[in-house]
C-alpha cells in the first residue's frame, strides 16, 4: 500500500439512495444532489429530497430551471476532472468491446476523474479501482457520490503494480488500464482475469501501446488487437455537408485482449 487510506473505499458511503439530477437552464448546468443547495448566477437553487426528472424549480429569484435525469457523456462534463478523463466514445469502446455488464467484476486503474469506473458502473459492474495520487482518489470518491455509484466502485488509494500481490485472491471479469505503466500490470493478467476475461488498455501514444501488445503476447493472453480510436465530426450548413475542418478527432489506442 502505497498511502495510509489505501484501504478506504467509497462503497456504501452515500448509501441514502439519492440519485442525482442536472438542474438546466438554457447553456447552465449543473449536476446536484437531491436536498442539496446550487449556487447560481440567477440566484439560489433549494433542491427538494424528492425532486423528481420533468419538474421545475425556481431560484430564490424566481428563474425556473428544468430538472432532468443524469445520463452518461454528462459525468464527463460535470465530474471534477484530475487526470485526464476518457471521453464518452472510447468510454462505450471499452465497454461494447469487453461486453462489461450487470454483474461484471471490473479492475480498474487509474481512476483519475472516475469517468471510466462510473460509466462501468452505470453499466450494472461492481469496479475496483486503484488511483495512486491520494487527491486524486479523495476527488474521486467525490465523484462517484455525485455519479450516484459510490455503492459500485471502490476507489482504493494506491499504485496497482505495487497492490497486485494483494489482489492475488481476487479474480476479475475485466481488467481496464488508462496508465503509462499498464504493459506491466498486463504482465499479470492471467492471474487477475477469470477465464475468458477481458483486458482493455487505453493508451495515447505509440510506443506505450507496442509495449502492451508486447506484454499482453508473453503473457499468453489472446485475440489480441488495437484499434486507434478517432472520430470524425461532420459538418451540416447552407453551404453543404462535409467532415469539420477541426483538428482530427484521435484520441488514443485501444488494445484489447482475452485471457483464453
Ligand atoms: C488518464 S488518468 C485516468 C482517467 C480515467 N480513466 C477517467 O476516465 O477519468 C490516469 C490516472 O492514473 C493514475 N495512475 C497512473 N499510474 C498508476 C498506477 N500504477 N496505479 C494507480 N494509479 C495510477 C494517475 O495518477 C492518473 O490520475
Amino acid at each position: 500500500m502505497s498511502d495510509d487510506s489505501a484501504s478506504e473505499t467509497t462503497r456504501g458511503s452515500d448509501g441514502d439512495g439519492r440519485v442525482p439530477v442536472l438542474l438546466v437552464r438554457g447553456d447552465r448546468e449543473y449536476l446536484v444532489q437531491p436536498g442539496g443547495e446550487q449556487g447560481t448566477d440567477l440566484g439560489v437553487l433549494e433542491v427538494p429530497e424528492d425532486v423528481q426528472p420533468g419538474e421545475t424549480i425556481e431560484t430564490h429569484l424566481g428563474d425556473e430551471f428544468q430538472v432532468r435525469r443524469l445520463r452518461g457523456p454528462d459525468l464527463f462534463h460535470h465530474f471534477e476532472r484530475t487526470g485526464a478523463p476518457m471521453v464518452p466514445r472510447d468510454v462505450g469502446l471499452v465497454i461494447g468491446e469487453t461486453g462489461i455488464s450487470r454483474g461484471d467484476r471490473v479492475l480498474d486503474t487509474g481512476t483519475g476523474t472516475g469517468v471510466l469506473s462510473a460509466s462501468m458502473a452505470r453499466a450494472g459492474a461492481s469496479v475496483v479501482t486503484y488511483e495512486r495520487n491520494p487527491e486524486f482518489a479523495e476527488v474521486a470518491r467525490e465523484n462517484m457520490a455525485l455519479g450516484g455509484v459510490a455503492d459500485a466502485v471502490d476507489v482504493r488509494t494506491g499504485d496497482l503494480t505495487e497492490e497486485l500481490e494483494e489482489l492475488e485472491d481476487e479474480s476479475f471479469d475485466v481488467l481496464t488500464l488508462d496508465t503509462g505503466d499498464a504493459p506491466s500490470v498486463v504482465e499479470h493478467a492471467p492471474d487477475l482475469l477469470v477465464d475468458g476475461g477481458f483486458v482493455a488498455v487505453y493508451s495515447p501514444f505509440i510506443e506505450s501501446t507496442r509495449e502492451v501488445v508486447h506484454a499482453a503476447r508473453e503473457a499468453g493472453l489472446s485475440n489480441v488487437r488495437t484499434r486507434e480510436t478517432i472520430q470524425r465530426e461532420m459538418q451540416f450548413d447552407d453551404r453543404g455537408s462535409r467532415p469539420s475542418t477541426a483538428p482530427v478527432g484521435h484520441t488514443g489506442y485501444l488494445t484489447i485482449a482475452r485471457n483464453v
